[in-house]
This record gives structure tokens, C-alpha cells and sequence, in this order.
């Protein structure tokens, strides 16, 4: 699977008009700001501005402001001078100057300080910066994508980003929509996902999915959005065996089991009372029934009895429903 080659799959409507804002902006010389909760592909996004620029053939370098220390992420940022600082031996290039004539992608711009804003702000105004321990002014010519997951336009009212940055990283602001609300999406990039995992495994064909299934994946949430989507199919499919058989089983929740120590969170969710209407409410209640009946069961760790109390239920038809769904029960 080439790394660098990411079909871009969607096909609802809010998809199409993020795509064409893409295309749109993408050969301007302007920073832009994507925005979207985690896993919607804020980051294929970037990449999608960068290739479809005049800077394609040129460097793009993507840093994640969360993911280092304020004191570092400078330096990151603009690079540092021999001696600059404890720990720096020798002079290193930063961010701006490896991605000169190309774009750079700062992701989870939200975390930056203050001192770091104002920097960015410069560089993005007049394309100028200092390394750590140098007055040296030096030039540079990148292209700035920034992404959040948080709302900037609100932390920049109390103070907590720098309004005028804001200002200049929106001069086009793309906002992705949650997996939730772009529902057209998921079984398209659900295939998707499914066949590549199939490839990888180095299966012949992928058998599709139940109706089941599709249902389960069409009325999930998603909070992790596309990531999540991507992860729960590539595990289906590898657990999946029978190529004769369409894929039935989803699990959201790789740590779902009646024995998971420490509580049930996981089956506590089993039902959300704003769940959107199931379309086959038969499969939808089964599993409902499955899944609060393995709870029960880890309540009373594996006793059979108990466990039919607490629901009101006899020790046969407690029986039947294990035997029905197959569930585990481990004494
Ligand atoms: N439209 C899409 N088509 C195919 N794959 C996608 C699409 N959007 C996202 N993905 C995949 O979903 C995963 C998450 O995407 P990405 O890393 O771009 O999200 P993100 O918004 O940057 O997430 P985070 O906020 O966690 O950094 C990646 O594996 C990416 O390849
Ligand atoms: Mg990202």
C-alpha cells in the first residue's frame, strides 16, 4: 500500500463542497485553517492543499504543535543556533526553513503559547524569523496550513489565542464535517476500508457486509470519526473468516468484553436514547439483548442464576438467550 497515496473517498454533499473549497483556495498563496473534530482527515486535507498548489513539487512538512514542549516546539519551529541553548550542540534548521518554497502543516495549533503566536504571526506576515540565539533575520517562503480541533474563534475572545494571528491563519477557514452528520460517507469509505484490509491480508475478495452490519455502522456515532471507522473495519474484516459469508460482525469497542476489568462503560452505552431509528429493529434488539445480558453476566461474574434474577428472567430462558447469541461464559 503506498503510503503516499490517499484516495480522498466521499460522497455527501457537505464532502463535495469541502472538496471544491480545496480545489478552490488550494493554488492561492494564503494560509489556510482546517478545522473538524479529531479523525475527519484534517491532515489528507493539508496534503490534498499542498499537491493541488503551484508548491506541489516543492517540500511539505508537517509538525504537531501538541505533541512537543513550548520550549522545544520553537525551536522546532525555526531552528536554533550551536549553543542556543543547554542541549544544542550544533545548529539545526527549523520547520520554516526545511519547508522554504513549500507548505507547512502545523497541526493542533491551539496548543501554541503566546510567544510562539506572535512569532507565526510575523513569519506569516512578512515571511521573516530569527533561529533560537541568533539576531539574524532570515527570509523564507512557505505556505501555512494550520489545523484545530478546537474552537479558535472562542479561545481568541478570552485571551487565550492571539485574535490578530486568527485573523491571518483564516483567510480560508475549511471545516470538516463529523462522520455523524456526512452518514452518505460511511459506507462508501467503509468498502473502501474493507477491501484494502482484505488486500493486506492477501484475501481474494471481500464478501460485503450484512444488513446488519451496515445498519450498526450507519447509526454509530462515531466520535473518533474516519480513524475510528477505518480501525473498527480493519478489525472486522480480519476477524472475519468465511469468505463465503457477508461480514456481520462489527465490534466498536475493541475492549468490549464481560470481563473487561474495572466496570462497564462500554456496555452501559449499549443504548443511547437519542439513537437514531434502527432500520431493521429486530437485529438492533437482539444485540441490545446480547449485550445487556453479557453485562448482567459480568456482574455476577459468570454466575447464570444471578444473572437471570437481575433480569428477571428464568434460569432457561437466561439459557436460551446465551445459547441464541452464542455468548461466552466463563466460570
Ligand atoms: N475522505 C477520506 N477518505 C479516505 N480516508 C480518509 C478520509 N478522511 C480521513 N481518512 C483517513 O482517516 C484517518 C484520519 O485522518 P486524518 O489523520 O487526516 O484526520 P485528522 O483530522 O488529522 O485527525 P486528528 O485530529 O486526530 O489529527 C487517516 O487514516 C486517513 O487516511
Ligand atoms: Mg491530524
Amino acid at each position: 500500500m503506498g503510503r503516499d497515496e490517499q484516495p480522498l473517498i466521499g460522497e455527501s454533499q457537505s464532502f463535495l463542497e469541502v472538496l471544491d473549497e480545496v480545489s478552490r483556495v488550494a493554488p492561492l498563496d494564503r494560509p489556510v485553517l482546517v478545522v473538524g473534530e479529531r479523525g475527519t482527515g484534517k491532515e489528507l486535507i493539508a496534503e490534498r492543499l499542498h499537491f493541488l498548489s503551484g508548491r506541489w513539487d516543492r517540500p511539505l512538512v508537517k509538525l504537531n504543535c501538541g505533541a512537543i514542549s513550548e520550549s522545544l516546539l520553537e525551536s522546532e519551529l525555526f531552528g536554533h543556533e550551536a549553543g542556543a541553548f543547554t542541549d544544542a550542540s550544533r545548529a539545526r534548521q527549523g520547520r520554516f526553513e526545511l519547508a522554504d518554497g513549500g507548505s507547512l502543516f502545523l497541526d493542533e495549533l491551539a496548543t501554541t503559547s503566546m510567544n510562539v503566536q506572535e512569532k507565526l504571526l510575523r513569519v506569516i506576515e512578512y515571511g521573516q524569523y530569527e533561529r533560537l540565539g541568533s539576531s539574524a533575520t532570515r527570509e523564507v517562503d512557505v505556505r501555512l496550513v494550520g489545523a484545530t480541533n478546537v474552537d479558535l474563534p472562542a479561545l481568541a475572545e478570552t485571551g487565550r489565542f492571539r485574535a490578530d494571528l486568527l485573523d491571518r491563519l483564516a483567510f480560508d477557514v475549511i471545516t470538516l464535517p463529523a462522520l455523524r452528520d456526512r452518514r452518505e460517507d460511511i459506507l462508501p469509505l467503509a468498502e473502501h476500508f474493507a477491501m484494502r484490509m482484505t488486500r493486506e491480508l492477501g484475501r481474494e475478495v471481500f464478501s460485503g457486509f450484512s444488513t446488519n452490519a451496515r445498519d450498526l455502522l450507519l447509526n454509530h456515532r462515531w466520535p473518533g470519526n474516519i480513524r475510528q471507522l477505518k480501525n473498527v473495519i480493519e478489525r472486522a474484516v480480519y476477524r472475519h473468516d468465511d469468505p463465503e459469508q457477508p461480514l456481520s460482525a462489527i465490534q466498536f469497542d475493541p475492549f468490549e468484553s464481560p470481563w473487561r476489568p474495572g466496570g462497564d462503560r462500554a456496555q452501559a452505552q449499549a443504548m443511547q436514547p437519542d439513537e437514531p431509528l434502527p432500520s431493521d429493529l429486530r437485529a438492533r434488539l437482539d444485540e441490545l439483548e446480547k449485550r445487556f445480558v453479557q453485562r448482567a453476566l459480568a456482574e455476577h461474574r459468570g454466575n447464570q442464576r444471578q444473572a437471570a434474577e437481575r433480569l428477571g428472567l428464568s434460569y432457561d430462558q437466561l439459557r436460551g438467550i446465551i445459547r441464541k447469541h452464542d455468548i461466552k461464559v466463563n466460570r
